[in-house]
């Protein structure tokens, strides 16, 4: 059972300047809440208490301004923060201590899920024992993403970065679920090309191994990954108009504690003082009385 999970949420956010110059992109807002709710929603419906974030350089004080420990939520929140944009896979090496002897997730913090049956599937994730685990979605711009293909028995057979040439329209979303050779192996990695350690040839020593498998992610989900404003703006509308139409809110991280009953009543009183009088807070104040 994985019960760790890492956010990765720094990088230097270029292609969103100047929006990213003072702020980190993941603190910016889709629709009502920041950008960061939506992948820690996804680590505590996957039923993942003990995380750690991982923000670059500069931004602690302001993440530990809208998600100080995690006590309000009955989770344990951990920063760490990386100097550099050294590459995805460098968060095991940061976490290396914060792993420990233990199996782990980690999620991007800039990507957003939704869809029916999410929850089934993220749970079942967890239970990876062996191996390493993505999750596929078809796209159709697969050039811009990592990219799996995958045969009949949904078996990896290859992988590659933003591929130039067609390999498959099958994006490897930003979520991922690992043994714990996932440090060790993340160790020897060297920096490719564009200077970064990559995350396919992280996957590549367990895709050799034949430990590499995927859960795919049908058409009845949603994955959007807010890399660029144009991103951040369908994002946005698309949990703006799910929220209206049906008055649940998307990512309310306070609705998933209380339903999975890791905190009580008073917990989310205190979240309200702690947002104040809000939109948000009104959410809240509905859902325990
Ligand atoms: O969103 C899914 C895609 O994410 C995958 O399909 C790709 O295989 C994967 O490489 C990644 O591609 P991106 O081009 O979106 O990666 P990007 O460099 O934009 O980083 C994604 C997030 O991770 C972003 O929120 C910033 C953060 N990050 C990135 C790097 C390289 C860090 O915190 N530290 C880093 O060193």
């Amino acid at each position: 059972m994985i019960k760790k999970g890492i956010i990765l949420a720094g990088g230097r956010g270029t292609r969103m300047s100047p929006l990213t110059k003072a702020v980190n992109k993941q603190l910016l807002p889709i629709y009502d809440k920041p950008l960061i709710f939506y992948p820690l929603s996804i680590l505590m419906l996957a039923n993942i208490k003990d995380i750690l974030i991982i923000v670059n350089k500069g931004q602690l004080n302001q993440y530990k301004k809208i998600l100080p420990n995690g006590n309000n939520l009955g989770i344990k929140i951990t920063y760490l923060e990386q100097n550099k944009p050294r590459g995805l896979p460098d968060a095991f090496v940061i976490g290396e201590k914060f792993i420990g002897k233990e199996n782990v997730a980690m999620i991007l913090g800039d990507n957003f899920f939704y869809g029916q049956n999410l929850t089934t599937k993220l749970i079942e994730n967890t239970r990876l024992n062996r191996g390493a685990r993505v999750v596929l979605h078809k796209v159709s711009r697969p050039e811009l993403f990592g990219v799996a293909k995958v045969n009949k028995n949904n078996k990896i057979i290859s992988i590659k970065e933003k591929p130039k040439k067609y390999l498959s329209d099958l994006a490897i979303t930003g979520l991922y679920f690992f043994d714990n050779k996932v440090v060790k192996y993340a160790k020897k990695l060297k920096p490719s090309k564009r200077g970064e350690v990559e995350i396919v040839d992280l996957l590549n020593f367990y895709r050799l191994e034949k430990q590499l498998s995927a859960d795919l992610i049908g058409r009845g989900g949603a994955w959007l990954d807010t890399g660029s404003i144009e991103d951040f703006y369908k994002t946005s509308a698309f949990v703006s108009a799910i929220e209206n139409r049906q008055g649940f809110k998307i990512a309310c991280l306070e609705e998933i504690a209380l339903n999975k009953k890791w905190v009580k009543k008073k917990q989310v009183q205190e979240s309200i003082k702690f947002y104040g009088n809000c939109e948000y807070s009104n959410y809240l104040k509905k859902l325990i009385n």
